[in-house]
C-alpha cells in the first residue's frame, strides 16, 4: 500500500437547514472521528475538515416559509450543528461554513479557472419561470401531480411518495411553490460540466485503480458509469449562493453541489492560509471523504472530475460511504421529524455521549441499511459497556485500593496465564489496526471490546478477592496484570469512546499522547496529551518539542506490550466508567417517538380529508331555464323523524312544507340521527313524483350538498323563513 506523509480527512458538509441527527452521525461523522483519532495516535499528521453547507434551494424555501432570510436560517443551524459535534467529541480542526468570504472567493476562483480553460459547455434551455415572483423555478420549487402515482405533492425532480425521478415537464398541473401560479416556460442559459468527457478516465480511475473501495461505493459508481454520464449543470437561477463570476450570468449562482465540495478546500485554506496547498496538491497527501451513500456520486464522480479538470489537485484515495440508518424500523427524515436529534440527545442524556458513539459504531450501516432502536441502545450499554468494560475496570481499581492502597502492586508471583493473557491483546491490536485502516469500524470496535472481555474473563477466573485471603503475592500479580489490561483499554477505546477512555486514564492517573492536531490554526502543529490527574484539561505542546518528563503518557505503540504502568504508580479514586440506562429512560424516548408518529398520522389524515373535501365534481350537462323553473324548491321544517326499520341509511321524516304535512324518506341516516333532524329547517324539491320506498310513500326530496369527502349535509336557509318559501 502507498505510504503517505499526511492525511486530509473530510466529513460531508451537512446542510444548515436542520439539526444533525443520528443518521448523520452513523453515516459519516463518527467513522470520520474514529479514523482521525486513530491516525493521530499513530503519530500521523492529519487535518480534519468539516463545516456547514449553507446554500441550496431547501434553505431558501425554509426561509420563505418562516418569513426570515436564508442567512438567518443558516446562522441558526450552523451553531446547533457545530455545538452538537463538539458535544459528542467530534473535534474537527475546522468547522466553517460555505457562506464565508473565503469560500465565496475560492469557489468563484475555481469556477473561473474552469471557465477560462473552456472546460464547461453552455446550453440554453427553456425552464419554468414564475411570472409573479419573477424567478426561474428550480425543480424543488415546482409542485404538481405525479404522473406515476397521482401524488398531488410531487416535486419537479422527484416524487417522494413513489420514489420516481421526474422532470418538471412530466408533472401534471405544475404550480410554483412561491406564488401558487402556473409557471411559464422561459429561456435561460447555464454552464455544464461535461461529465461524459471524463467517463473513460473515471472508469479507469475508479473501476480499475480503486477496486479496494467498499463494495457499496464501488457498485454505485459502476452503475452510474455503466448508465453513461451526461453533462451536469453547475449553475442555477437563484439569488442565494455564490454568484457565477462571469459576464452574462447575472442572477445566477453556482449549483450547491458545485460549491459545497469546494468548501472542503476553502475550509482548509481558512485553517491553514499559508500551507493549505500541500494538503490539497501534494501527491503525498492521502485524501479521504467520509459521507453517506446519497453523496457517493458527487464525491466519486462529480468532484473528482472537477478536481481533475482544474489540474494540480490530488484525488480522493478512498470514499468510505456508509448506507443509511433507520430509526425504529422507519426511514429517518428531517421533514417528517422522524429522528433522534443529536442536540436533544446531549441534553437528555448528559454525560452519555460515549453510549451513542458506541451504539452507532457497533450497529453502523457499513454494508447495508441498519436500524437504531432504543431497546438495542439500552441493551448494548447495559450488557457491553457497563457489564463488561466498566465492570472489569471497576473491579480492578477497587480491589487495588482495597488491598494495595491504590498503588499498582509489584508483579511478585507471576504465572504463565498472566503473560498469556497480556499477549492475547497483541492480535486484537493487529486486527484493530487492520480494520480501522480499511474502514471496518464495527469490526474494529469488536476487537477493542475483546480486550475488555479478556480482562473480564481473567479477573473472574483468577478471583483475586479469594486469592487475597491466602496468597497476597499472587493477588498482587493478578491485579498488576489487570491494571495493565486497564491501561490497554484506555488506549484502545480512545477512538471509539473518548470520554470513557479519558475517565479511565484519569482513574489510572496516566496521560495519552493523542497526536498532532491543527486546531490552533496556522503555525506549528501541536501534540495533544492528557496529563495525569487533571481531568478533561487538554494539554498541548509543539509537536517538535520533547515530551514532558515525569508524566506517565500512554501511546498507541504500547498496546499489546506487557508493562504499561509500572508497579508503585499511584492510582486515583475508583469511579464508575459507565452507568446503567434504565427502562424508564428508553421508554420515555420511545413514547416521544410514538407521540411524533401519532401527531404526524393525525396531521396527514386531516390534510388528506381537507384535500378530498376540495375535490369538485365536474359540471353536469346544460339544462334550459324551463327545466329549472319546472322544479318546485321550497323551505320546510322537520316535524318528526325516525329510522326506517331494518335499514342503515334511511330516515322517515314528517315535513311541514307550508302547503301540507307530508312524509319524505331520505337516505341520510349515515350522516344524521333522527334527533339531529328534528325541528331543522331544510330545503326540499316538493314536486318530485311520489315513490314508495320500503313500503312508505315518499313525496319529495331533501336537498343535500355533497363535497369531496363524500359526506352529505342538508341545506338550511341563512335565517329561519316561513315554510313553503320558494327557492329559485
Ligand atoms: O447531503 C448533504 O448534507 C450535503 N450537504 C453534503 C455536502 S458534502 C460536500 F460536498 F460538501
Ligand atoms: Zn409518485
Amino acid at each position: 500500500m502507498k505510504q503517505y506523509k499526511r492525511t486530509l480527512v473530510t466529513c460531508a458538509l451537512p446542510y444548515a437547514n436542520g439539526p444533525v441527527h443520528i443518521g448523520h452521525l452513523a453515516g459519516a461523522y463518527i467513522p470520520g472521528d474514529i479514523y482521525v483519532r486513530y491516525l493521530r495516535m499513530r503519530g500521523e499528521d492529519v487535518v480534519f475538515v468539516c463545516g456547514s453547507d449553507e446554500h441550496g434551494v431547501p434553505i431558501t424555501i425554509k426561509a420563505r416559509e418562516q418569513g426570515v432570510t436564508p442567512q438567518d436560517i443558516v446562522d441558526r443551524y450552523h451553531k446547533v450543528m457545530k455545538d452538537a459535534f463538539t458535544g459528542l467529541g467530534i473535534n474537527f480542526d475546522i468547522y466553517s461554513r460555505t457562506s464565508s468570504q473565503v469560500h465565496a472567493e475560492n469557489a468563484s476562483e475555481f469556477f473561473r479557472k474552469l471557465y477560462d480553460q473552456d472546460d464547461f459547455v453552455t446550453k440554453e434551455s427553456e425552464q419554468l419561470y414564475d411570472e409573479e415572483a419573477k424567478m426561474f423555478l428550480t425543480d424543488r420549487l415546482i409542485e404538481g401531480t405525479c404522473p406515476k402515482c397521482g401524488n398531488p405533492k410531487a416535486y419537479g425532480d422527484q416524487c417522494e411518495k413513489c420514489g420516481c425521478t421526474l422532470s418538471p415537464e412530466e408533472l401534471i398541473d405544475p404550480k410554483s411553490k412561491l406564488s401558487g401560479t402556473t409557471p411559464v416556460k422561459k429561456k435561460t442559459k447555464h454552464w455544464y460540466l461535461p461529465l461524459d468527457k471524463y467517463e473513460p478516465w473515471l472508469r479507469d480511475w475508479i473501476l480499475e485503480q480503486h477496486k479496494e473501495w467498499k463494495t457499496n461505493v464501488y457498485g454505485q459508481c459502476k452503475s452510474w458509469l455503466d448508465g453513461g454520464l451526461q453533462p451536469r449543470a453547475v449553475t442555477r437561477d437563484l439569488d442565494w449562493g455564490v454568484p457565477v463570476p462571469v459576464e452574462g450570468a447575472e442572477g445566477k449562482v453556482l449549483y450547491v453541489w458545485f460549491d459545497a465540495p469546494i468548501g472542503y478546500i476553502s475550509n482548509t485554506k481558512e485553517l491553514l492560509p499559508e500551507s493549505w496547498e500541500k494538503w490539497w496538491k501534494d501527491p503525498e497527501t492521502r485524501l479521504i471523504h467520509f459521507i453517506g451513500k446519497d453523496n457517493i456520486v458527487f464525491h466519486c464522480i462529480v468532484f473528482p472530475s472537477m478536481l481533475k479538470a482544474y489540474g494540480d489537485y490530488i484525488l480522493p484515495e478512498n470514499v468510505p460511504a456508509n448506507e443509511f440508518l433507520n430509526l425504529e424500523g422507519d426511514k429517518i427524515s428531517t421533514s417528517r421529524n422522524w429522528a433522534v436529534w443529536v442536540h436533544e440527545y446531549e441534553n437528555e442524556f448528559p454525560g452519555q455521549e460515549d453510549v451513542l458513539r458506541y451504539v452507532l459504531t457497533a450497529n453502523a450501516p457499513e454494508t447495508k441499511d441498519n436500524d437504531f432502536t432504543w431497546k438495542d441502545f439500552q441493551g448494548r450499554n447495559n450488557s457491553e459497556l457497563v457489564a463488561i468494560f466498566g465492570n472489569f475496570v471497576n473491579r480492578a481499581v477497587v480491589l487495588t485500593h482495597k488491598y494495595f492502597g491504590g498503588a499498582v502492586p509489584a508483579n511478585l508471583k507471576p504465572e504463565a496465564v498472566d503473560a498469556e493473557t497480556l499477549a492475547s491483546v497483541k492480535p486484537c491490536r493487529e486486527a484493530l489496526e487492520k480494520y480501522i485502516e480499511t474502514f471496518h469500524f464495527r469490526e474494529a470496535l469488536k476487537e477493542a471490546m475483546n480486550i475488555a472481555r479478556i480482562g473480564n474473563k481473567y479477573i473472574s477466573d483468577m478471583e483475586p478477592w479469594k486469592v487475597a485471603k491466602e496468597d497476597m503475592d499472587r493477588c498482587a500479580s493478578i491485579l498488576y496484570t489487570c491494571l495493565q489490561l486497564c491501561a490497554e483499554l484506555a488506549i484502545a477505546f480512545e477512538p471509539f469512546t473518548p470520554f470513557g477512555a479519558e475517565k479511565l486514564r484519569h482513574m489510572l492517573r496516566v496521560g495519552l499522547d493523542a497526536g498532532t492536531d491543527h486546531r490552533t490554526g496556522e503555525g506549528t502543529p501541536t501534540v495533544n496529551f492528557y496529563k495525569p490527574g487533571e481531568g478533561k484539561a487538554l494539554h498541548t505542546r509543539a509537536a517538535s518539542s520533547p515530551a514532558t518528563t515525569g508524566d506517565l503518557i500512554l501511546t498507541w505503540s504500547m498496546l499489546g506490550t506487557s508493562e504499561l504502568i509500572p508497579a508503585g504508580h499511584q492510582l486515583g479514586e475508583a469511579e464508575l466508567l459507565f452507568r446503567k440506562i434504565e427502562d424508564a429512560e428508553v421508554d420515555a424516548q420511545i413514547a416521544k417517538l410514538e407521540a411524533i408518529k401519532k401527531a404526524r398520522e393525525e396531521a396527514e389524515a386531516a390534510k388528506a380529508a381537507a384535500e378530498a373535501a376540495k375535490k369538485v365534481e365536474p359540471q353536469k350537462p346544460e339544462v334550459t331555464f324551463d327545466d329549472f323553473a319546472a322544479m318546485d324548491i321550497r323551505t320546510a321544517t322537520v316535524l318528526a323523524a325516525e329510522r326506517v326499520p331494518k335499514t342503515d341509511k334511511l330516515l322517515k321524516l314528517t315535513i311541514d312544507t307550508g302547503i301540507d304535512q307530508r312524509t319524505i324518506v331520505s337516505g341520510i341516516a349515515e350522516y344524521y340521527s333522527p334527533e339531529d333532524m328534528l325541528g331543522k329547517q331544510i330545503c326540499i324539491l316538493a314536486n318530485l313524483a311520489p315513490r314508495v320506498i320500503r313500503g312508505i310513500e315518499s313525496k319529495g326530496m331533501i336537498l343535500m350538498a355533497k363535497q369531496g369527502d363524500g359526506k352529505m349535509r342538508f341545506i338550511t336557509p341563512q335565517e329561519v323563513l316561513a315554510n313553503g318559501a320558494q327557492i329559485g
